[in-house]
């Protein structure tokens, strides 16, 4: 309305004057003007407001729901749920604040920001995961039990997942991973990479962590853990026939199945050289030293939930940004060869061998930039403080976003850019954070790692395969980002010249 009026009073005057492409040139400087006036304002306003750690940008909403329906609604958009982060950030700059179910949410963007809530974790900023997600993980699950605890806990574990324990599970993973593309090449037909991942995903982590192998009771299973999966964001009523309470349920099968396998090893019914065992080992030990029966429960439930889908995610991204990167695929598939041709024909892969892939590294370090697994880390703020010069109060939640950080240009060059060897160089901390960081950082990173590059060598060395579906919309389904089609493509056997 009011560029209306401008417009038309500008035209009166000068009808007469100057011809009709210098009056239009004048009303657009004018605009251009006034706008970018606007701007320059808004955003030394919004400046000011956060150097003077008041009025962060950003839209609360009506009190308790804020911009819940949006936020709920972003998370079933196949254009992603950081979609609702991008569009405030297009709003109101690099800082904002929202509010989601009654709790203000402030999205960190900076190195300064994470080392910041990093070097305080369990301190001025805790973990606070939602009630279904605290029910279900269980009461001693690493994602609940307070500092103490958890420093125990992940001292005892963080020894089973180290590289040098993980690695003597290559053979058992390769031999997974060979069967597997071999059956899905034999039959010819397109698959989605997410299905076949997902199954692969579980099954290995099933295999190392308890050598569960039984196909049936791995579906059984994966069928319950999907039922908790589906109930992690609902409301924590326990009535027959909600999501909540289907996912109660599971949980109890598995757990009741976990109590089952560990009292037959204790028994001596069964043996298995698998990470159950080497918490087993421990049962003549002093408490301090060891995990209680509920513990090791509760934490092999925890990896297991938090392990398959973002594992089986991030092999998905993998063959998408191969696909979509020829020469990337041309450049790992030779460092593949070149470990194949120095192996006995036919023989598994050792731990050894993988140490040798440093380009298949990179490819899975940029794969994990760009697809953003976990695409922020909430954490609760326990006093009022400033981060990065942003004044937070107390209770409200500061969301370390490495999405935002891997794709800052000042950070990353290039970040739309899928280069592999931007890893040749070291990243200073704080500027690469696909597993987290400090005393939180993944415990599974090692274990993922493994699985990421087992697979990646017998598909490159074994296969070509054609993209069956290229619709780049998102599953509108949670946190993960993940391909609505699952990726579908159809594997031939490599033919090298
Ligand atoms: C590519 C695959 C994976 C990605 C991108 C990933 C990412 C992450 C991230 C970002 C966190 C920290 C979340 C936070 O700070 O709030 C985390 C924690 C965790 N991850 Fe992973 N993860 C992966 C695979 C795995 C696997 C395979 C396992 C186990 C088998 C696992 C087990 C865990 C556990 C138990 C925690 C909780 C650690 C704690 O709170 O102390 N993850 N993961």
């Amino acid at each position: 309305m009011m560029f209306g009026t401008f417009s038309k009073l500008i035209l009166e005057e000068y009808d007469e004057k100057y011809d009709d492409v210098i009056v239009f040139s004048s009303i657009i400087t004018i605009i251009i003007i006034v706008v970018g006036a606007a701007v320059i304002l808004n955003l030394d306003r919004k400046k000011k407001s956060i150097s003077s750690g008041n009025g962060i940008p950003g839209r609360l909403g009506i009190p308790f729901l804020g911009e819940t329906i949006s936020f709920l609604a972003a998370t079933k958009s196949t254009k992603g749920v950081y979609h609702f982060v991008t569009l405030r950030r297009q709003r109101y700059g690099k800082w904002f604040k929202t509010r989601i179910l009654g709790r203000t949410h402030v999205f960190v963007p900076s190195i300064e920001g994470a080392k910041m809530v990093y070097s305080n974790e369990f301190g001025l900023f805790k973990k606070e995961l939602i009630k279904s997600i605290q029910d279900l993980a269980g009461r001693k699950s690493v994602f609940v039990v307070p500092k103490d605890s958890h420093n125990k806990i992940r001292a005892l574990l963080s020894d089973t997942f180290s590289m040098n324990n993980v690695s003597k599970f290559v053979p058992k993973i390769d031999h997974m991973v060979s069967q597997r593309l071999n059956k899905m090449e034999t039959h010819g037909k397109s698959f989605p990479v997410l299905d076949f991942t997902m199954k692969l995903g579980f099954d290995a982590i099933c295999d190392t962590l308890l050598s569960i192998t039984d196909p049936g009771l791995l579906e059984q299973m994966e069928n319950d853990f999907k039922a908790v999966y589906n109930g992690t964001l609902s409301f924590p009523l326990k009535i027959p026939g909600t999501l909540y309470y289907k996912a109660v349920k599971a949980r109890q099968r598995i757990i009741a199945r976990f109590k089952s396998i560990i009292a037959d090893r204790r028994s001596g019914k069964t043996f298995s050289d698998d990470f159950l065992q080497s918490m087993l080992q421990k049962d003549s030990y002093p408490i301090e030293e060891k995990l209680d029966d509920e513990e090791i429960m509760d934490n092999i439930f925890t990896l297991i939930l938090s392990g398959q889908s973002t594992t089986a995610t991030a092999m998905m991204w993998n063959v998408k940004y191969l696909s979509d990167n020829q020469q990337v695929q041309n450049i790992l598939r030779d460092e593949q060869l070149q470990v194949l041709r120095q192996k006995p024909d036919g023989a598994l892969l050792t731990y050894e061998e993988v140490k040798k892939m440093p380009y298949g590294l990179k490819v899975i370090k940029e794969t994990l930039r760009m697809a953003n697994i976990v695409l922020w880390f909430p954490r609760v703020a326990s006093a009022d403080c400033t981060v990065d010069g942003v004044e937070i109060k107390k209770g409200w939640y500061v969301n370390v976003d490495s999405t935002y950080i891997h794709y800052d240009p000042k950070i990353h060059k290039d970040p739309l850019q899928f280069n592999p060897s931007r890893f040749d160089e070291m990243q200073k901390p704080y500027t690469y954070m696909p597993f987290s960081s400090g005393p939180r950082t993944c415990l599974g990173l090692n274990m993922a790692k493994v699985i990421m590059l087992v697979f990646l060598h017998r598909l490159t060395t074994g296969y070509e395969w054609s993209v069956d579906d290229e619709d780049p919309s998102l599953l509108g389904k949670g946190f993960i980002p993940k391909l609505r089609s699952g990726f579908p493509i159809t594997l031939k056997p490599l033919i090298i010249n």
